[in-house]
């Protein structure tokens, strides 16, 4: 049986070769290590395995096939948990980290992480000091940073969050999957953006 896990890092290599915007944002990494499976479910895992609305196309169906596949497998994070996010947050979104510091796949050159988000759902505005670029796997969500106007993205679509600028998204009648990308400071974690701050 193949393994799922190299299957899926394969399918990250084959779309950072593919899509423009991740080439562009940082080379593919080449420090790469296994690390033992912690495997971690949350109530977004049950809610990902049940899921029917994850549209895609030829292009990014695979690699959302690929995602889901590791699903049972993987370490999910609430990151929030320690927050006032609110439970409906904490029991819907869900995120789990194929490549970085904390990935299945070590490495200290970038993280790319899947973020899963069931329909009318709001990720309230957040920042943090790495960068970071979303690419639509499936579904469709807006997606809103602090100064710009909000945008629906679909299969296929990116879009890029500067350090530090707050940013937020919202699924309306679909669940959204995202293949997301950090650069720079992979350190800190993201945090809430105080109402004061919020746009
Ligand atoms: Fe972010």
């Amino acid at each position: 049986m193949p393994d799922r896990w190299q299957t899926l890092l394969q399918l990250a290599r084959a779309a950072h070769a593919d899509h423009p915007d991740l080439r562009a944002f940082c080379d593919f990494p080449d420090d790469l290590s296994r690390l033992p499976a912690n495997q971690h479910r949350i109530p977004a895992t049950d809610l990902l395995e049940a899921e029917t609305g994850l549209i895609s196309d030829d292009r990014h169906s695979a690699f959302r096939d690929g995602f889901i596949g590791c699903a049972p497998l993987a370490d999910w994070r609430q990151t929030y948990k320690d927050t006032n996010i609110g439970a409906d947050f904490l029991n819907r979104f869900g995120c789990y980290e194929l490549i970085g510091l904390e990935g299945t796949f070590h490495s200290h050159q970038m993280r790319g992480f899947v973020v899963y988000s069931p329909a009318d759902l709001h990720y309230p505005w957040h920042h943090h000091p790495a960068e970071e670029l979303y690419l639509v796997l499936a579904g469709e969500a807006e997606f809103c940073i602090h100064g710009e106007k909000p945008k629906t993205l679909r299969p296929g679509d990116t879009t890029y969050h500067a350090s530090m600028v707050p940013h937020a998204m919202t699924t309306h009648d679909h669940p959204v999957m995202a293949y997301v990308l950090w650069r720079g400071n992979l350190m800190d974690p993201p945090v809430l953006t105080h109402a004061e701050m919020a746009p």
